[in-house]
């Protein structure tokens, strides 16, 4: 069980955690490295079946063929913009792969475990859900050692798995990008440019059945 600094410390964790794709170059130590790996590594899954691989990247050639990938399919996406949200959207900065000292990109083998995996014999998404877990584990876990964390998911899977290198039955989940910042907000970016707001709670629940 927790004491109370210890509980304070995860709701801290967890309400102050930010998305940020805004990185200074300082490097990060292989301590505090492995320390967010082997957070993402205790994560919960389904059957236990841990279907993450972690392909760490700190080379500038690899970060540019990922930033490049990404910034294709951003204009792919501005299609669904016009006019003035066009030109917001575009405006946003979605990702920060080439500054961020390091990327990882996050797999998801659904092969792990064999063919009968207790749970995703039902829901055969839950692999994908657990590698979510061992994503946010390593997110909260890089705010606990003081790391700015990003998750970039605009890319095709193809261009990704070509860049590295990665077998077409497993699923490049995220790239994530870690770093140090010199600005970490208090609010969600999206919410400090008026894209987007924080729901209210209440909406949101329900009693006894769907209302
Ligand atoms: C599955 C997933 C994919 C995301 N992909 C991106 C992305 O490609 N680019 C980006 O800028 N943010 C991405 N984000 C971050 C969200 O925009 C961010 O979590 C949200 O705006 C709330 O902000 P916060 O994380 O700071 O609370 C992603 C988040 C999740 C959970």
């Amino acid at each position: 069980m927790l004491n109370d600094s210890e509980r304070e410390g995860i709701f801290k964790a967890i309400f102050e955690r930010r998305d940020i794709r805004s990185f200074n170059g300082k490097p990060i130590s292989k301590d505090k490295l492995n320390n967010i790996l082997m957070a993402g590594h205790h994560a919960p899954s389904v059957g236990f079946m841990q279907p993450w691989d972690f392909i760490v990247i700190d080379s500038q050639g690899v970060k540019e063929r990922l930033a490049h990938a990404c910034h294709k399919e951003i204009q792919a996406l501005s299609i669904h913009y016009e006019d003035e949200k066009k030109t917001r959207f575009l405006s946003l900065k979605l990702e920060g792969i080439r500054e961020a000292p390091i990327t990882i990109c996050i797999t998801c083998d659904p092969t792990r475990g064999g063919g009968h995996v207790i749970g995703r014999n039902s829901i055969p998404e839950t692999d994908i859900l657990s590698v979510a877990c061992c994503i946010q584990n390593m997110w909260l876990a890089s705010y606990a050692e003081g790391i700015a964390m990003g998750w970039v998911s605009f890319y095709k899977k193809t261009d990704v798995r070509e860049i590295l290198n990665i077998p077409p039955h497993i699923d490049p989940i995220a790239l994530i990008s870690l770093g140090y910042t010199d600005f970490y907000p208090t609010k969600p970016i999206l919410e400090q440019v008026n894209w987007e707001r924080r729901r209210n709670l209440n909406n949101l629940i329900h009693h006894n059945a769907w209302e």
